[in-house]
């Protein structure tokens, strides 16, 4: 995915659109971009690489200008060049364009207007966009942009300025966010709220299909068949405080240190701890569509895929209710089978944008599926368009790899299952048990926090290795899975997450003392099978780093290292075990000088499938 911003009036619109860049460079960062009208001429300069590249070719660009739009990219269409960074400009050099999103039909698009004699610069698909405006342009933006999209197949967000019209700036969405600041004497567009907030927390977001045409007088949303529409003014809820570094090295490790208040935030209102009890209001489901659920599909990718493996255990372990656990991009394309009466899809996703997430949803709500979402950004995509859901409140997190959206997500999908088992099954004794240690879990996480020096000092022994195994069992299985993408994604080191009883059926026979073992053995009913799995890699020379419980020493006869995290019940051990893996991952990647907030080909959201 891109990051785009936009602005119409602002005193200094330079320090805008590339302050804004570098709060959304999260969303991609190949190349960046920026355009501004200033004394009648639209000023372009484009870089490869990060945003800095970009600042460092601006030293004479303007910096007040009537109408101003820039780009992070992350590339789709086109290798990483210059040339292929948005803007992209029409061939009189007159129109400007930046665009999130795919132009399914661009080779089609690209060969008609080539026929009309149009001279391509770039491989990108985007450039047909600032064609076909300039093509309609007659006296209107606005219009030549409707006219435009209505010859577009695929996602889009973008934002258009001209020097014919300095003082306008248009955007439209369809499938890639955007959201307009309604400032006090100026108007801002960006692709998230993150670059909005210190200027306003007035804002209105884009829905699909819509389109504004922002000036110094004011705005004007339409649909693309221009129906005029009057928008929804929302208060930003998100705090400045989430979008700032403060005394921390990176987004990763600050967010990694504010689990225990995002956890808090996720609980808050929703835990009766003391009365065993949760209070959901999200959900919304009768009592009889939660007594006719005979089966729950959970989607999601990456990490959101990890926390509903968590889920899956505590369903079927202790609500009784079948549970798929399924990658988005292979649900979707496998005609999935739907009860419509008796299935509850769950769709789990930090960013609310991951395409092949909200394709899976369409698909299921197309065979009359009921869904839910489980998701941190407010107003995102899939919290729009499922039946109902459940915010994960976890706050921005802007470090790629995702840390306390995953531990925000365990949690909900915990909170909700005690809210499906309060209707059905559940002992009270199992609610109480339930919700106390649930509770307890910020406050464990913040004490686990005061020191995480060994696990530095472990980061140091293996920052050489050229592959990890990370093995768990039963509710450890998946936390071992993402402990292994933290590490890979971060540090670029080949790690692969296993059930650890299915590492004697092949992945054993990598095993050696170059080879470091993350073994997840806490006190719980596989222990022992962990420990004969522990055993049988020691046997052949395995370096151990055993994540046990506190007490638990004896492991440490088998073990190289030994990380341990307090004890809680099994359901609920993830949220801890999986804390020290994030750690490890994040000092590995930093000793080894990797961009941690930034790593190499990644995007903070995958908006194309
Ligand atoms: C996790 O560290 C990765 N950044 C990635 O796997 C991510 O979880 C995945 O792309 C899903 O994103 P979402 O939760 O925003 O849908």
């Amino acid at each position: 995915m891109c990051g785009i911003v936009g602005c119409v009036g602002l005193e200094d619109s330079k320090n805008y659109l590339i302050g804004g860049l570098k709060v959304l460079e999260y969303r991609g960062y190949d190349s960046a971009g920026i355009a501004m009208i200033a004394d009648d001429e639209v000023h372009v300069r484009k870089a490869v690489g990060m945003v800095a590249e970009l600042e460092k070719m601006c030293h004479d660009f303007p910096r007040k200008g009537s109408v101003g739009i820039a780009h992070t990219r992350w590339a789709t269409h086109g290798g990483v060049t210059q040339d292929n960074a948005h803007p992209h400009m029409d061939a009189a050099g007159n129109i400007a364009v930046v665009h999130n999103g795919i132009v399914e039909n661009h080779n089609a698009l690209r060969t008609l207007l080539e026929r009309e004699g149009i001279k391509f610069k770039t491989q990108t698909d985007t450039e047909v966009i600032a064609h076909l405006v300039s093509k309609f342009y007659e006296d209107d933006l606005a219009e030549a942009v409707r006219l435009a999209l209505r010859e577009i197949r695929g996602t889009f967000g973008i934002a258009v300025i001209s020097k014919k019209e300095p003082n306008v700036l248009v955007a439209a969405r369809m499938g890639s966010p955007l959201v307009l600041g309604v400032g006090k004497d100026c108007l801002l567009l960006a692709s998230d709220a993150a670059p909005i907030l210190p200027y306003t927390q007035q804002a209105i977001y884009l829905n699909n299909g819509e389109l504004l045409k922002a000036t110094p007088q004011g705005y004007e949303f339409f649909s693309l068949d221009r129906t005029s529409i009057t928008p929804k003014i929302e208060e930003l809820d998100q705090q400045l405080e989430s979008i700032e570094l403060g005394q921390f090295p990176h987004y990763m490790l600050k967010e990694i240190y504010d689990q225990p208040t995002s956890l808090e935030n996720t609980l808050r209102g929703r835990l009766k701890a003391e009365a065993g009890d949760v209070h959901l209001g999200g959900p919304g489901l009768s009592l009889k569509t939660i007594h006719a659920l005979n089966r729950v599909i959970i989607v999601g990718c990456g990490t959101s895929f990890h926390a509903g493996l968590c889920a899956k255990y505590l369903f079927e372990e202790f609500l009784r209710i079948p549970c798929e656990v399924e990658y988005a991009s292979e649900l979707r394309y496998r005609n999935p089978i739907v009860r419509p009466k008796s299935d509850l899809a769950i769709f789990i996703s930090q960013s609310g944008e991951t395409a092949d997430t909200l394709a899976a949803l369409r698909e299921l709500q197309r065979k009359g599926c009921r869904t839910l979402g489980i998701v941190n950004v407010v107003n995102s995509s899939i919290a729009r368009e499922v039946d109902s859901g459940i915010y994960t409140h976890a706050g921005m997190e802007i470090g790629v790899a995702s840390t306390k959206a995953f531990t925000a997500q365990v949690a909900a999908l915990t909170l909700f299952a005690l809210y499906l088992g309060r209707s059905r099954d559940f002992s009270s004794f199992v609610l109480q048990e339930m919700t106390e240690s649930l509770a307890k879990i910020p406050t464990l996480i913040e004490d686990y926090l005061v020191d995480t020096t060994q696990i530095e000092d472990i980061a140091e022994e293996v920052r050489n290795a050229r592959n990890l195994l990370y093995l768990g069992r039963g509710y450890q299985y998946p936390v071992a899975l993402e402990g292994a993408l933290k590490m890979k994604e971060i540090s670029y080191i080949h790690a692969e997450g296993y059930p650890a009883a299915e590492m004697k059926h092949g992945p054993i026979a990598l095993v050696d003392e170059n080879m470091p073992v993350v073994a997840i053995a806490t006190r719980d009913r596989t222990y022992e099978k962990v420990v004969s799995n522990m055993q049988e890699i020691k046997a052949r020379n395995g370096k151990i780093i055993a994540v046990t419980t506190e007490g638990n020493t004896d492991i440490e006869k088998l073990a190289w290292r030994t990380i341990y995290v307090p004890h809680t019940i099994e359901p609920i051990q993830p949220l801890l075990t999986s804390i020290p893996l994030q750690l490890l991952a994040y000092y590995v990647a930093v000793k080894n000088g990797r961009n941690v907030d930034k790593p190499r080909n990644l995007a903070k959201s995958v908006t194309v499938e």
